[in-house]
């Protein structure tokens, strides 16, 4: 099977079936019989076309009256984006695509992905700026609000394929993320706590300093996956699945409890390719009260004088600096000693177009003694 058949199949399976894009597309190639090169190929067509979504229908709609069916639809945004963003010869694009195509369709997808080939994308009159930038209305709108004149860079770099960073030890994390894990200054012989820990990136990286960590999740399944990585690391971690509303630990047992909430995850948009179709901005409120609730019953745990550190990979005020400091909590005004984070309100954050990593809100308080 070529790359673009299994790009095709997979792409149904998000659109049609709506599976998650990475958990529909490692088996698929795992399945295949594909090349290193194929697979990558392969991987940036699903990746991409998933992103790309709403510009390369924009692209299309030019040159069709009457919506296709939805597997029609999926070879034409397959096409667009190979001809669009993907630098693809024109003659590949469009010959290799429509080889993919029944016999009934295949003069329309042909005719059609000629036409998108024909017009240079540059002279393209975008309905909008969502439809060219790819993304819901209210994603555009919301980060525009937020992030004022940085927000276009901010979604154009969330275009892009994310970079791959591996840490010493093996573990694939982004550096943000450990630029948040190195927050929380987990030192030797301290107890730290990490409530929201699956599937592990923050406990294992502050594991191999010295501290005790005790990793936690909500969700049984996502614990055990803790417990595979830390175990695959060597690392010594107690794993336990339980609430962080309701934390089955004694009242400040610990030196420093590192919350990294759920979060609506529009700092990690170009990571999670799917992401933008399936989040609505209603979640964002219902998930600002979660995070408040974390917050809230995860200060209890710190002892006096201890740390409190937040995180989210998200660009919101509401999911982050909007949240109370909790009672008797100090913001932190230290600025963290890795990474780079720009000032933001009571806590740090960093763009997706600053330092190639996902965007990432930090917030550091500290309990009085
Ligand atoms: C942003 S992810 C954590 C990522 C992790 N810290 C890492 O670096 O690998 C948020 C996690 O919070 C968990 N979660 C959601 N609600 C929770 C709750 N009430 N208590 C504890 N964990 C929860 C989710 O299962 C998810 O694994």
């Amino acid at each position: 099977m070529s790359s673009r058949r299994v790009a095709f199949e997979v792409l149904r399976r998000i659109e049609g079936d709506g599976a998650y894009a990475n958990l529909a597309l490692g088996p698929a190639l795992s399945a295949s019989e594909l090349s290193s090169a194929d697979r990558r190929f392969a991987t940036d067509l699903v990746y991409g076309t998933t992103r790309m979504r709403r510009a390369c229908d924009a692209l299309v709609d030019r040159y069709i009256t009457s919506p296709p069916d939805a597997s029609t639809r999926t070879l034409l945004r397959l096409g667009a984006y190979q001809l669009a963003f993907a630098g693809v010869p024109p003659h590949a694009a469009v010959g290799e695509t429509v080889g993919l195509a029944p016999r009934r369709t295949r003069g329309f997808v042909n005719a059609v992905l000629r036409k998108v080939a024909g017009a240079p994308i540059e002279a393209m009159q975008w309905p909008s700026d969502a439809a060219r930038l790819s993304y819901p209305d209210w994603i555009v709108d919301r980060l525009t609000a937020e992030l004022h004149d940085e927000a276009g860079a901010a979604l154009e770099r969330m275009n892009e394929a994310p970079s791959v960073t591996v840490r010493a030890d093996g573990y694939v994390q982004d550096e943000s993320s450990q630029w948040v894990a190195a927050a929380v200054e987990a030192a030797t012989g301290e107890s730290v706590l990490d409530v929201c820990a699956a599937p592990g990136g923050k406990s294992t990286a502050m594991g191999s300093g010295g501290a005790l960590i005790v990793a936690a999740d909500r969700r049984p399944s996502r614990a055990r996956i803790v417990s595979e990585n830390t175990a695959r690391l060597g690392l010594n971690i107690p794993v336990v699945a339980a609430d962080g509303c309701a934390p089955p630990f004694a009242a400040e047992s610990f030196d420093a409890v590192l919350v990294d909430a759920p979060c609506s995850g529009l700092g990690a948009l170009r990571r999670r390719a799917d992401a933008r179709w399936r989040i609505a901005e209603r979640d964002i409120d219902q998930l600002a009260a979660l995070q408040a609730e974390l917050l809230a019953a995860s200060a209890r745990l710190v002892r006096p004088g201890g740390r409190l550190v937040y995180s989210v990979c998200t660009m919101t005020a509401a999911e982050s600096i909007d949240h109370p400091t909790p009672e008797g909590f100090d913001v932190d005004p230290a600025p963290p000693a890795v990474g780079k984070w720009r000032a933001y309100g009571s806590g740090w954050r960093v763009l997706p177009q600053d330092a190639d990593t996902d965007g990432m809100t930090l917030i550091r308080y500290r309990r009085r003694s």
